[in-house]
């Protein structure tokens, strides 16, 4: 049988760091969503020498199962980033600090993620455009999303309408529906009387309701961008990945302003500079592509005079970070009566059903349900709160520590959940903040490029955003008080939380607090290397996504966002590769 379980059997390209040439054409730093696929295309043209390097090593198969995704987080596959604490947001976590997990393995965050596959509305990209960047319009990246998509297995069910498109030729990256949850058939009902659309698709021209949701799949285990970029592409004679290489920082000139090599630690041991003839470009993510920039005197002055970096370009690296908040204060029972799914002393039977068929509790997750809509405060057509699901099943104690332990709850509001589960399922609905007017920064702490950098989230800073994420609270009320979902026996419960006890439960002044203490993130951060015109003065990199006044250097991830998306980030990032790739070619290829 256990040729047929085929988890993990994936094959990865082997680890070239023992054999690295002394010059590549390009050098990528980070194999995450969107260095892999810049990786993968640069890597197309065969007199390129295209080296990737990852801090982190190959995916292991408890990445594979869907169902488990909440147990790779905390491990040494994530760089495990804790925010600032500032009294005013994160306040019910672990050390007032909320969790920020980042992938550290081939696949970067795609490998440790939720999988869920959503673009985002039209209006952020015509949005980014507006701001300058041209040929970021909606109709200028929907190509590159389309280009990536490449499902290797016709029986899955791909839909395709007029207006989105899924299948194109010479994609890699496989998507399809996550199976379905009983307890959606029950929350459609609750969500069709509040008078909310559901919609066949997400990535539809219309994201105003709710819908279950694709997710980066395929046979109903994880798709990674490592899956799908770098797999396929394994013995590629002109690409080496170097695996357990940190990267220090990059080696510029500083009176000519031109990059030249890149400075990185191979395991626990040498530390070598390897060079690049073209470019090099930092795909390290939200948090450490700032890091990286800084370490290497590309930065904000002040925090590099600090630490002793010499400044090559004075540039507000590490500003305008924007994550969605993801609220967990709004917690339900749910009938007893009802199957929702499996119960814990069939787990046995789960997982023989997953690994034989892919099919039941842990090839999915309940926040594959998703929706969105405008809040009353909404100034704009697109949609500003998201919805995300969390099923907590009756007395399921290990499900529940692994909820507990990605977000860090405090142990006084995990004591209190603990007892929720023991008579009943649990539901958190989730209202989550789509276009966030507070913004953070992330700042070097230490010139020593093992130490983490600081993240000061700026959760909340602006009050027009908790009157936004209060509409959501009163839309989760609202539904609970729907015919279908009382007919359901759905009762809203009292989290513990210790710095809201003084409060009137379900008050305003209660849902303020609960919204400073159970406040998290969503695990979108994004916008620390800013992309804007030479006229933006916080702008990182332009519109091509090269650092503004450097020569050599390009971002291509998440950070590069001007404006953070409405929806999950993973395949906005993954666009963002394709596009990227796209614009390096056009400056190298002569016919292009
Ligand atoms: C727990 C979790 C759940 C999520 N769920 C979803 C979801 O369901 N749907 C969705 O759309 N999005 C989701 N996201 C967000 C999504 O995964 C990210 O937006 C996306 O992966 C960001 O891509 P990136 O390329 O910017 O960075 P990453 O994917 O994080 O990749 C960065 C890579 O760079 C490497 N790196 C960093 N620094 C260095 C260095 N100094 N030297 C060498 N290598 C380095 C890292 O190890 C990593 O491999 C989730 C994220 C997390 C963490
Ligand atoms: C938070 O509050 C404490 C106690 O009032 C104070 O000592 C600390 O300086 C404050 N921290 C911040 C970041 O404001
Ligand atoms: C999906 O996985 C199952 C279980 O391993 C296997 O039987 C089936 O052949 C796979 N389907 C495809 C298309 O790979
Ligand atoms: C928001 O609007 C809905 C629909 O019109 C309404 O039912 C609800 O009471 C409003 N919520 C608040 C907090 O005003």
């Amino acid at each position: 049988m256990d040729a047929n379980l085929n988890l993990g059997k994936q094959e990865y390209p082997s680890d070239a760091s023992y054999h690295l040439l002394d010059e590549y054409d390009f050098i990528v730093i980070g194999a995450g969503a969107a260095g892999s696929v810049v990786a993968n295309r640069l890597s197309e043209v065969q007199e390129w020498k295209v080296l990737l390097l990852e801090a982190g090593g190959d995916p292991v198969p408890t990445m594979e199962i869907p169902g488990l995704y909440f147990r790779i987080i905390n491990s040494e596959f994530d760089w495990q980033y804790r925010t600032v604490p500032d009294n005013n947001s994160c306040l019910g976590f672990k050390n007032q600090a909320c969790r920020w997990p980042r992938g550290k393995v081939l696949g970067g965050s795609t490998s440790i993620n939720g999988m869920l596959y959503i673009r985002g509305n039209k209006d952020d990209y015509d949005n980014w455009e507006k701001l300058g960047n041209i040929g970021w319009s909606f109709d200028d990246v929907l190509p590159y999303f389309e280009k990536s998509i490449g499902n290797r297995d016709d029986e899955i069910l791909v839909k395709q309408t007029d207006e989105v498109f899924y299948n194109s030729e010479g994609g890699v990256l496989n998507i399809e529906e996550f199976h379905q949850y009983p307890l959606e058939e029950y929350l459609r009902m609750g969500i069709e009387e509040l008078g909310y659309d559901i919609l066949e698709d997400v990535n539809g021209p219309n994201q105003l309701g709710f819908a279950h949701v694709e997710g980066t799949l395929i046979n109903g285990t994880r798709c990674s961008t490592a899956k799908a970029f770098l797999n396929p592409i394994k013995d590629r004679r002109n690409f080496h990945v170097s695996k357990r290489s940190h990267v220090i920082k990059i080696n510029i000139d500083p009176e000519t302003k031109t990059a030249q090599s890149v400075r990185v630690r191979i395991g626990e041991g040498e530390v070598i500079d390897i060079g690049f003839k073209k470019e090099v470009i930092v795909s390290g993510g939200a948090i450490n592509s700032p890091q990286i920039l800084m370490l290497s005197g590309i930065g904000p002055k002040e925090n590099l005079d600090d630490m002793g970096i010499r400044v090559i370009q004075d540039l507000k690296v590490g500003d305008n970070l924007q994550d969605h908040l993801l609220f967990l204060g709004s917690v339900f029972s749910l009938n007893k009566g009802r199957d929702f799914g499996t119960p814990p002393e069939a787990y046995n039977d789960a997982m023989y059903e997953y690994l034989t068929k892919r099919r039941g509790p842990y090839s999915t997750l309940s926040t594959s349900f998703t929706g969105f809509i405008r809040s009353n405060h909404s100034e704009e057509d697109r949609s500003d709160l998201q919805f995300h699901q969390f099923l907590l099943w009756s007395k399921d104690n290990s499900g529940l520590k692994a909820f507990a332990d990605l977000f860090g709850f405090a142990d006084d509001t995990v004591d209190s959940l603990e007892k929720l589960i023991q008579e009943s399922d649990v539901l958190i609905m989730a209202p989550t903040l789509l276009h966030p007017k507070s913004t953070g920064k992330i700042l070097l702490k230490s010139p020593d490029p093992f130490q983490k950098p600081e993240i000061y989230s700026g959760y909340l800073s602006d009050e027009s955003d908790i009157n936004i994420l209060l509409d959501g609270i009163d839309f989760t009320t609202r539904f609970m008080n729907t015919i279908a979902m009382q007919s359901d026996g759905m009762t809203r419960e009292k989290l513990f939380i210790q710095g809201c006890e003084m409060y009137d439960f379900e008050t305003e002044s209660y849902w303020r607090c609960a919204l400073k203490h159970v406040g998290t993130s969503a695990f979108n951060p994004v916008g620390t290397c800013k992309m804007g015109p030479s006229t933006d003065p916080d702008a990182v990199v332009d519109p091509t996504l090269k650092v503004h006044g450097v020569k050599g250097v390009r971002v291509v991830d998440s950070s590069i966002m001007p404006n953070i998306v409405g929806g999950n980030t993973n395949a906005p990032t993954i666009m963002i590769g394709e596009k990227g790739s796209d614009l390096i070619k056009m400056d190298w290829l002569e016919s292009f």
